[in-house]
């Protein structure tokens, strides 16, 4: 199909592992929009990767950053942006999300998001003693907030990415 006018960019929130990146590209690719990624911008921005800022600079810093970007993001041509798993947490972060987009809840149960995040070390927060109570927590604090976002899709262990673009698009 021919490219779509969005009136408003999609941005997907949600815990690490949900699939935010993976999905908002393959629904960029469907749509013929533009795909926007907050962490891969902090990234290229600072010439660093997201657990060397956390590691030199700090959360506060990098929080500071993700809300810099996502302003910006938002300010451009409307597609689909992919946030970092803390973003929607921050009042500043939702209310720039509800004015510029429609935010979008990838919902992933505890032990998908497990298994697929366990593996990697990419994640700075999840460098603790024990990860899995980390991320539980998270998650668990987290929910209520995600439950705010305008949209959600919930996701099944069966679901390819390509039906999770689907789905939200359906949203
Ligand atoms: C974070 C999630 C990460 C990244 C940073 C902090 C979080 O993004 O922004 O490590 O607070 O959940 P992903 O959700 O893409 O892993």
């Amino acid at each position: 199909p021919e490219q779509w006018k969005l009136k408003k960019t999609v941005v997907l929130v949600g815990m690490m592992g949900a699939g935010k990146t993976a999905v908002g590209k393959a629904l960029a690719v469907a749509l013929h929009v533009p795909f926007l990624d907050s962490d891969a911008e902090i990234e290229r921005a600072a010439n660093m990767s997201i657990a060397e800022i956390f590691e030199r600079d700090g959360e506060a810093f990098f929080r500071d950053r993700e809300t810099q970007v996502i302003d910006r993001l938002l300010a451009d041509e409307c597609g689909v942006l992919s946030t970092g798993g803390g973003a929607f947490l921050a009042q500043r972060n939702r209310e720039l999300i509800s004015r510029k987009g429609v935010s979008v809840w990838l919902k992933v149960d505890l032990p998908i998001l497990w298994s697929r995040v366990k593996h990697k070390d990419t994640r700075p927060l999840l460098r603790t003693a024990n990860p899995y109570s980390t991320l539980r927590d998270l998650f668990d604090a987290r929910v209520p907030v995600y439950e705010q976002a305008d949209l959600s899709v919930e996701a099944r262990a069966d679901y390819t990415i390509e039906t999770m673009a689907g789905k939200v698009l359906e949203a």
